[in-house]
């Protein structure tokens, strides 16, 4: 099923671009997301060979400003800024994703574009930024066409498109421009869901379940060995991809009943067995790695005993990365704090950590 890439093909044949004088500027906010059900795997045109389920973050995020005038000339380069300075890495991967874009906004080579973007989190902090960078920045595109042709003003499908074009530079993106729970890829029991474009999770989630937290434990902030683009494609030949794919599927319904019913232990279950599958995926690829280093485990273990012994409902999630990121229930805010403080932020680089919660998703700042 590619309905939205055709549809949005078919629309691109009709932007008729007329000049306009002086330059004019969007600016968007938008969080990181923090996977439950992970994303693992990929095929086609960065569409996920599973689904996966995240929660918008309030505190890690992205800003993203977009100034753009009519090009006069044919050859003009692209402006981009990160924290006030050049950046070339970036600048050439938004280089690349635009190209992907042209496809689907023609427009954007008729214009001058000054891009400038910073994080919320410091930037060698080990905090995966492509999904609140890219959902940012695609959500300012879509701002753009908007203003430009008039389209795109129904709410819905403005997200629609911002998370399509979100996926297309980073698959953990297209779940970004959506407020609260956030399901990703085509799945029988989630309402209107679709490999191509993110949607939020339209059940009653329980009470317990409504203000989630996720204290980020920073254990390395060192660039990574392995990429997720690369670990996607260690899946294409991976002994246990079919049976990681058919997991994700089982762990997604039993994620979303446990929201449902408001049932922690299930949730627990869950969360773990998905955190733990995800690095053992790395570990059985070939070549195999891992992102793990002895901190993850001490702090892995530590959380299990403070679980026993306060009967409280803390949790751990990993992305891909060395960093544990605790998920408990907002109203237990003080009890983990003082948790983290006392036993858990030794084993944190410089005692680093990032208070996280759920946030309500991205934010028009112009
Ligand atoms: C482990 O979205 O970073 O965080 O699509 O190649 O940009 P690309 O990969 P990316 O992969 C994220 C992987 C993950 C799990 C998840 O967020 O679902």
């Amino acid at each position: 099923m590619v309905r939205f890439t055709n549809k949005y093909k078919q629309e691109a044949k009709k932007f008729e671009m007329k000049p306009f004088s002086g330059a004019r500027k969007t600016s968007w906010r938008s969080p990181s997301n923090i996977a439950l059900v992970k994303y693992w795997g990929k095929h086609g045109i960065q569409l996920p060979q599973n689904p996966s389920l995240s929660f918008a973050l309030k505190n890690s995020f992205t800003e993203t400003s977009v100034s753009y005038s009519f090009k006069k000339l044919e050859k003009t380069e692209l402006e981009f800024l990160f924290e006030g300075k050049p950046n070339i890495t970036f600048k050439n991967r938004i280089n690349k994703v635009l190209a992907v874009y042209s496809e689907y906004l023609p427009f954007l080579q008729k214009l001058n574009l000054e891009i400038e973007s910073k994080n919320s989190f410091p930037h060698s902090s080990g905090i995966a930024s492509s999904a609140s960078a890219m959902s940012a920045l695609a959500l300012c595109l879509v701002s753009i066409e908007k203003d430009l042709f008039g389209t795109l003003n129904e709410k819905k499908y403005f997200f629609q498109k911002a998370s399509f074009l979100a996926r297309l530079g980073s698959g953990s993106a297209a779940r970004s421009v959506f407020p609260g729970f956030v399901v990703w890829g085509e799945d029988k029991k989630v309402k209107s869901s679709s490999d191509e474009i993110a949607v939020t999770l339209q059940t009653k989630i329980h009470d317990k379940f409504q203000k989630l937290n996720d204290a980020i434990l920073i254990t390395s902030s060192a660039k990574k060995q392995v990429s997720s683009s690369q670990g996607h494609d260690l899946m294409i030949q991976h002994p246990f991809a079919e049976a990681r794919y058919e997991q994700a599927g089982k762990n997604l319904k039993k994620l979303i009943q446990s929201l449902e019913k408001g049932d922690e232990e299930k949730l627990i279950e869950v969360l773990e067995n998905e955190a733990l599958s995800l690095h053992s995926l790395m570990m059985s690829s070939n070549p195999g790695f891992t992102l793990l280093n002895s901190s993850t485990w001490q702090i892995i273990e530590k959380v299990k005993q403070f679980r026993i012994a306060k009967n409280l409902m803390l949790t751990f999630t990993l992305d891909a990365g060395p960093n544990v990121h605790l998920i408990y229930k907002a109203k237990d805010k003080a009890e983990i704090t003082t948790f983290v403080a006392s036993e858990l932020v030794q084993f944190c680089e410089n005692g680093y950590w990032i208070d996280d919660q759920m946030g309500s998703g991205p934010e028009k700042l112009i």
